[in-house]
Formats: C-alpha cells, structure tokens, sequence
C-alpha cells in the first residue's frame, strides 16, 4: 500500500477529540500514518468545534495557516470536519479557498470513502447528514501506546436544547449505544493496557432512553464495575435535571465510580435558568449538591458557568456568585456568554455589554481560583491514591497521575510504576495540581 502522512488538528470538547481519534484509525486503513508535522502531511484535517465564538475563530485561522502548505504541494488534501463543518456545510467553500471537503458528526465512518473520491477526481466532497443510527461511534480506535485512560463516547448528540447552545443542532438528537458495544469495546481497551475509562456523552444521566432493550445509567455503570483490569470509572457531562438519586448512591456504593463528579450548573440565578431552559432551578441545584455530599462527604464537584447571559442583571449575577460561596467547588471552567446563531438565547432582549461581560467573568475566576486554591491546601498532609499516567511534563524524574478526585498529582517515581495505582502524601496544593511523596505500600 502507497504510504501517506495524515496531520489533524483537533478543536474544542472530548467529543471532537475522540472523533479525531476515529478518523486516524479509518485512515490508517486505507494508507495513512498519522504525524505531528503538518509540513510533511499528505492530507490535513480540521476537527472544528463551533460551541463558542473563540473556537470558530481560531478553527479558521489554523486553516487559514495550514491552507499556505497548499502552495508548496498542490496533491495536499485539506478537510474540514466537525461542528462548525456541519454548520457552514458548503460556505466554508467560499470562506477559505482550496478546501477539499466538508463533512459533519454523522458522516465520519464515510471518511475513507470521501478521501478516495477525492483523490481520485479532484471533487470537491461535503456531507453535512444526520443519519438515524450510530455509525461513527463504532469504530474501534486503539489507544495511544502507554496509555492508561481512556474515552469512551457512550452516546452522542443531545435533546436538551439549552437556549444558548448549538449542540442539538450540530450533533442531532441523543442517541445511546448498547450496552453490548460499549462492554466490549472497554474489554477491548482493558486488552491494550487501559485501567481508567471516562464514560463521554452530552448528558450521560439520560443514557438509555431510546435503546430498544431498557438500560439505564445506573445498570451500566455496574456493569463496567465487574469489567475485570478495569480499575476507575468516570463519566461526563451529567445534566442537574436528570441526575437521580440512584446515581448519587453509586457514588457510595460502586467501588471503581471515582468521586467525582461534572455538573454544570451554568448560573446561580433561577431566572436565568429558566430563561436558560435548564429545566431546574438553583434551589433544586443545592439539593442535589447537598445529596450528593450526604452520600458520598469527599465527592470533588466541579462545574460550567455562564456570565453575560442576555438579560443577566447584577442581582443575578451576584447570585452566580452566592451560591460558588456556599457550595466552594472544586473546580469551575467559566465562560463569557457567546451568541450562537439559531440558538434562542440570540433572540432574546437585554445584551450584557462586552466590557461588562469581561469584568465579571474576571471576578468569578479570582473567586473560583481562591476556593481552589484552599481546597488544595487542605489536602497537604493526606494520602490520596494516585493511579500514574506518565511522566510529569516539568521534570524528567517526575511521574504525573490523577487523585480519584481528578486531581492532577506530580511526585518522584520510576517508569514501571506507569499503570499501576500508588498511594502519595501531600505535601503541597499548588492551584492547578499537587505535590507529594509516594509511600512504600
Ligand atoms: N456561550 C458561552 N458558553 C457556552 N457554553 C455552551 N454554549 C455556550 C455559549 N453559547 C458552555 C457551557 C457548557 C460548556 C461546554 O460550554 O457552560 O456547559
Ligand atoms: Fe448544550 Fe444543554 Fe445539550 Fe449541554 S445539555 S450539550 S449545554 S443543549
């Protein structure tokens, strides 16, 4: 088979980066070896994410970047994949010349298919359909060699339309796998070293709604539970409104459940949340805080929020900033509100000025970043149970792993201790990690 360089740059959540790991594996099949070096690639891809402005803007100036290598090599073929592809379809044409194909979320499995065109006549190929079954989450993507934790995507798309969020529309309509498919496919990654798997959909709490033999979230993460090899189970993104009191008791009662749980709350104030269509409101947000503490006292909570969110007056935004008080996450990523076409939220009155916007995003991070920072102080002189992922970035003599809390922890180590769960003191919480010394277990 003729050898060739595949390059792709991937934008935004998990979702894409996962996708971008299932186009590698397609291409692999039809000649493609996948490298760091975009000047050698035979054809580059661009996995886009379009969920806020940001991420649109910098998709478009790496393709503007990367469309330069065009001149120099005339055969390279440039693709544009993901959200935003599935947004501008054909426009993107017109956008940046020279761009090859166009494809959407659904239509990755066709991948392979599309580039053959490609070479083969020089058409330009978009497909932008949504299809009504799962193709593109069943191809089976061998992790990185030396990997210890991996994602698996156990649904995709969402129904929950949040009134600023362009996921439905992009991603169509939730849409769960079998349980079967996603067993074997963990077995699978336990057969290639993985011992932590993250289960990813949109909002895992509402998995299993539209399969035709009934699971529901719980019963499959107990059935992960007694995947032998497998030692962590995580999962992400869980919607409030959906979170039950079943799966809060995992929490408690599922060994290999980390505690820690995602749960974007997106604002403090019950107006916005119903302007938001949340589907629940502050006050029903503490309540499940306050169970899930009740279950599980350790539980590592962190969350999404939104400021500037149209109509968000001072009051509500003070009220954002109450209740990170009284609940202290341990975490929050926190955005400036970005106007998505088609959404409903652009259709609503009341715009937050930019300045405005920045100035409070700025105030609920210093906040946020002090209540992190105290959570991990706290920590110093407790031993956490580490599982090591790598070698640190910072120091050659370090490994890096993750507390059960998500926590990422640095300490002194050998190599062969990659894979293996460990037990670290703390000796200092640093803001974004801690520090300790691993003991003689
Ligand atoms: N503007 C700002 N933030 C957004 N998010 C989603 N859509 C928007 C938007 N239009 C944030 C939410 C979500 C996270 C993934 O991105 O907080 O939980
Ligand atoms: Fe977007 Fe809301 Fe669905 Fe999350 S739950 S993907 S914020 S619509």
């Amino acid at each position: 088979m003729e050898h060739r360089y595949l390059y792709i740059e991937t934008f935004g959540c998990q979702m894409n980066v996962h996708d971008s790991e299932q186009m590698a594996v397609l291409l692999k099949d039809i000649g493609y070896q996948q490298t760091n070096d975009s000047a050698k690639a035979d054809l580059i891809l661009i996995n886009t994410c379009s969920i806020r402005e940001k991420a649109e803007q910098k998709a478009f100036s790496e393709l503007g970047r990367l469309m330069k290598l065009k001149e120099k090599n005339s055969d390279l073929i440039v693709g544009f994949a993901g959200c935003l592809a599935q947004h501008l379809g054909r426009k993107v044409y017109s956008r940046v010349k020279g761009v090859d194909l166009v494809f959407g979320t659904h239509n990755i499995h066709r991948l392979p298919e599309m580039i053959k065109a490609v070479q083969k006549d020089r058409k330009k190929i978009t497909q932008i359909g949504f299809s009504s079954r799962i193709h593109s989450l069943g191809v089976f993507a061998p992790p990185p060699q030396g990997s210890v934790s991996s994602f698996v995507s156990i649904m995709q798309g969402c129904d929950n339309y949040c009134a600023y969020c362009v996921v439905p529309y992009l991603r169509g309509p939730e849409m769960s796998r079998t349980p079967e498919d996603i067993i074997t496919e963990i077995k699978k990654l336990a057969v290639y070293g993985i011992k932590e798997v993250t289960l990813l959909g949109q909002n895992v709490n509402s998995y299993g709604k539209n399969l035709q033999h009934k699971c529901d979230f719980v019963a499959l993460i107990k059935m992960i539970n007694e995947i032998e090899d497998i030692e962590r189970i995580r999962f992400t993104t869980s919607h409030p409104k959906d979170l039950s009191d079943e799966l809060i008791e995992c929490f408690a009662r599922v060994s290999k459940l980390c505690e820690h749980i995602h749960l974007p709350v997106q604002s403090g104030s019950s107006r916005i949340l119903k302007l938001m269509n949340r589907g629940y409101s502050a006050s029903e947000y503490f309540q499940k805080i306050d169970r899930l503490r009740k279950a599980c006292p350790k539980i590592s909570i962190t969350s999404d929020m939104i400021v500037g969110f149209p109509g968000e007056t001072e009051k509500d935004y003070q009220e954002t900033i109450d209740m990170m008080e009284k609940i202290r996450f341990d975490s929050v990523f926190s955005f400036k509100y970005s106007e998505r076409r088609g959404t409903a939220a652009g259709e609503l009155p009341g715009r937050v000025p930019e300045a405005e916007k920045t100035q409070r995003l700025k105030a609920l991070q210093a906040l946020q970043d002090r209540h992190t920072q105290e959570k991990n102080t706290a920590l110093e002189g407790s031993v956490q149970e580490v599982l090591v992922e790598g070698r640190s970035r910072n120091s050659e003599q370090d490994l890096m792993g993750r507390a059960r809390s998500w926590r990422i922890v640095n300490f002194k180590g050998d190599a062969g201790l990659i894979g293996r769960k460990v037990s670290v003191e703390i000796s200092r919480g640093y803001l974004h990690s801690l520090r300790g010394k691993m003991i003689k277990n």
